[in-house]
């Protein structure tokens, strides 16, 4: 829940505050490299953001100051390892002033979930704090800020469709028809991105792995709208390591099958399943059945593509 907002109390200059809204994400290819010797891992990674959104909003302030509100505001750091937090500070570093914003985040992307919620609150406060400051950074400059705050972050700016290379953060925006249709089922509790990696690397131990690259069906799947032949390619790399982890999450992937879903599959690195199905009707019935099978804490519904960070 969190704090409503500062707004009055700290608002020195009376001046409105300013709103972006930022899509999740689901990776409809997540094909992992073997570990570099920067301990990242070279992917080829296609995300797909969907229409399931957290809202940043940055009020001047006179400090750096964080706050949040929705189901899960209790989870979210609020100090300056917050993604929010250290975007605006890397920002106005750049530009040589100081970070003083109140950043409210209104959540709805699950925390810890694999679906680039952190991710998507720095590129809000990013393009939140540039509008509030009057900064005009070039995208460019925007986007290798983003990256430098975490792999996933760029994505979270461009939305729609893009494949990621390198760490990820190197992007290709994709052409992308639609709408595709999905149901997400949250877990109780987050995984660590790390620690699911480093699940990969000791499953992978030993092993040859392949240089990831994305599918062609894949790409055209996105490109035509075409539902069918995009369930018949989804496929996350992660995927095995977080079920490793999280043995429960089969349960889940196998009860969504059963109720109808297209295809199932770990959204990024988990926990937070993806289910995708033929049309809303589909997924109402389908996330009705995940919440009764009671191998999940909730359900979202969400279509694909959905637009990056947008000023509100
Ligand atoms: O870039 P980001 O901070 O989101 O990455 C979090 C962690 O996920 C990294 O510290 C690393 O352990 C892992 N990771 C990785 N390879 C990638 C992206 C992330 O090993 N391409």
């Amino acid at each position: 829940t969190g704090e409503a907002g500062v707004t009055g109390e700290v608002n020195v200059t009376g001046a409105a505050g300013v709103t972006v809204r930022v899509p999740a994400k689901v990776n409809v290819q997540l094909a992992v490299g073997a570990a570099r010797p920067d301990g990242f891992h070279d992917l080829a990674n296609v995300f797909l953001a969907v229409s399931l959104y957290d809202e940043v909003t940055a009020t001047p302030a006179d400090r750096l100051t964080v706050t949040c509100e929705g189901p899960d505001a209790d989870k979210v750091p609020l100090d300056a390892t917050n993604l929010a937090a250290r975007a605006a500070a890397l920002l106005a570093a750049r530009h040589g002033i100081a970070p003083d914003v109140h950043l409210h985040i209104a959540k709805a992307i699950p925390v810890a979930g694999g679906m680039a919620g952190g991710s998507a609150d720095g590129a809000g406060a990013l393009l939140a704090c540039d509008a509030l400051w009057g900064l005009g950074t070039p995208r460019e400059d925007l986007l290798a800020i983003c990256a430098e705050l975490g792999s996933d972050v760029p994505f979270s700016l461009v939305g729609g469709a893009a494949l990621g290379v390198g760490r990820g953060e190197r992007l290709t925006e994709l052409p992308v028809a639609g709408p595709f249709h999905w149901v997400f089922a949250v877990a109780d509790g987050g995984l660590s991105t790390p620690a699911v990696y480093a699940e990969f690397d000791r499953l992978a131990e030993g092993t040859d792995v392949s240089e990831p690259a994305a599918s062609p069906a894949l790409l055209d799947a996105l490109a035509t709208g075409d539902t069918a032949a995009l369930a018949a390619a989804l496929s996350n790399g992660l995927q095995p390591a977080a079920l490793s982890l999280r043995p429960s999450l089969a349960a889940t992937l196998a009860a969504g099958t059963e109720a109808g879903a297209l295809a199932a599959l770990v959204s990024g690195s988990g926990p937070t399943t993806a289910f995708l199905v033929k049309d809303a009707e589909s997924a109402d019935a389908v996330a009705a059945a995940l919440r009764a099978s009671g191998t999940c804490r909730t359900t979202r519904t969400a279509t694909s593509p959905a637009p990056g960070a947008t000023l509100l």
